[in-house]
């Protein structure tokens, strides 16, 4: 081996033993730098003959692009390692399951609700809103039930502090709504004109002591009232099943008025349902208290009982909704339990 083969695989071991771009650059410059090996090798070219120059400068030039082959393929190889390490630092396990952010639902009472608005409302009535910390006038006094009334004890009423109760049924927001209306158009009253009707639905939490499958004492009613001129008992009975056919989709059903007592109406009446068919086929299930408002009341709206005549009622939402979604405990709708909650996404 002469000595030019010698050096180039000195060169390829150097540049082999490299271990990173720098020394790779550094044993570069060993032997194809400004003053590297081939450069004095050139420079030793000047004391032979022309002959001799000939051979030795062709195999000294063999020998220059033998170590830049050499080294250029180190700088490849040491790039593909780099870049295999990057790949392998950065791989993404396709396989794993991907992480979704879970689409949140509404409540099944919500939903409810708002199927309750949409359908009242398709029948012209408006939505009000009311609080659920109600004093003594509007949950029970204005509601024709004074303090030494029996029918106070049918609720089991939860008191807080200043006199307050949480109400114990929508019943008070047709006081506050009728008020409000009458006000609107006191004018026209004054002037013995006839009044616009009120018309209003009032869907919102009641509370009363009470738990057990079917009763909690956090629980949702929605109460619904219409007072004009002609408003009678029929115009309940029609409003009420176009409401039950549309809440359950089906003409099915059988719906009944049961004679009933409630202060705050006269004649009162529960309404009673029955499916046609399904699993809970030929059961009555109680759905609501209804009746024609009691003149009293009517007074205690500013109206004029022997002009303004109308009907009222007081539907659970939470029996409604356990009807229509085949639910049979009330509680799970309060347990906040994602495993029932997400059935209804
Ligand atoms: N407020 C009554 C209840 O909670 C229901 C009702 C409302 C009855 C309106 C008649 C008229 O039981």
């Amino acid at each position: 081996m002469n000595d030019l083969d010698q050096l180039l695989q000195t060169a390829q071991a150097d540049f082999a033993a490299a271990a990173t771009p720098a020394e790779l650059e550094n044993a570069k410059a060993k032997f194809i730098g400004k003053s590297g090996c081939v450069t004095e090798l050139m420079k030793g070219l000047a004391a032979l003959s022309i002959a001799e120059k000939k051979t030795r400068g062709a195999a000294i030039n063999v020998l220059k692009t033998g170590i830049e082959a050499a080294l250029t393929a180190r700088r490849q190889a040491m790039a593909d390692a780099e870049l295999a390490e990057q790949l392998k630092a950065e791989a993404l396990d396709v396989s794993l399951p991907g992480r979704s952010r879970g689409t949140g639902g509404l409540h099944p009472i919500t939903r409810a609700m708002e199927r309750i608005e949409a359908i009242f409302g398709s029948m012209g009535f408006d939505v009000a809103d009311g609080p659920e910390i109600e004093n003594d006038w509007f949950n029970f006094t204005a509601l024709n039930t004074p303090a030494d009334h029996p029918a106070r004890s049918m609720h089991d009423t939860f008191y807080v502090e200043g006199g307050h109760v949480l109400r114990t049924h929508t019943s008070p927001m047709q006081i506050r709504y009728a008020v409000q209306h009458v006000k609107r158009h006191q004018a026209l009253i004054d002037a013995g004109q006839s009044m616009p009707e009120i018309r209003v639905i009032a869907p919102g939490r009641t509370y009363r002591v009470d738990s057990d499958a079917t009763h909690s004492p956090m629980f949702h009613q929605v109460e619904g009232l219409w007072v004009g001129e002609n408003i009678s008992f029929k115009d309940l009975k029609s409003v009420y099943v176009n409401f039950m056919q549309q809440f359950f989709e089906t003409t099915d059903m059988e719906i009944r008025f049961r004679p009933s007592y409630f202060p705050f109406t006269e004649p009162s009446a529960e309404i009673d349902m029955m499916f046609g068919s399904g699993p809970l086929k030929g059961r009555w299930l109680e759905v609501s208290g209804s009746g024609q408002v009691h003149p009293q009341v009517i007074r205690n709206m500013g109206l004029d009982p022997e002009r303004y005549i109308g009907f009222a009622f007081g539907s659970g939402i939470d029996r409604l909704a356990m009807l229509r979604y085949g639910v049979n405990d009330l509680r799970l709708f309060f347990d906040g339990d994602l495993r029932f909650l997400a059935q209804f996404k």
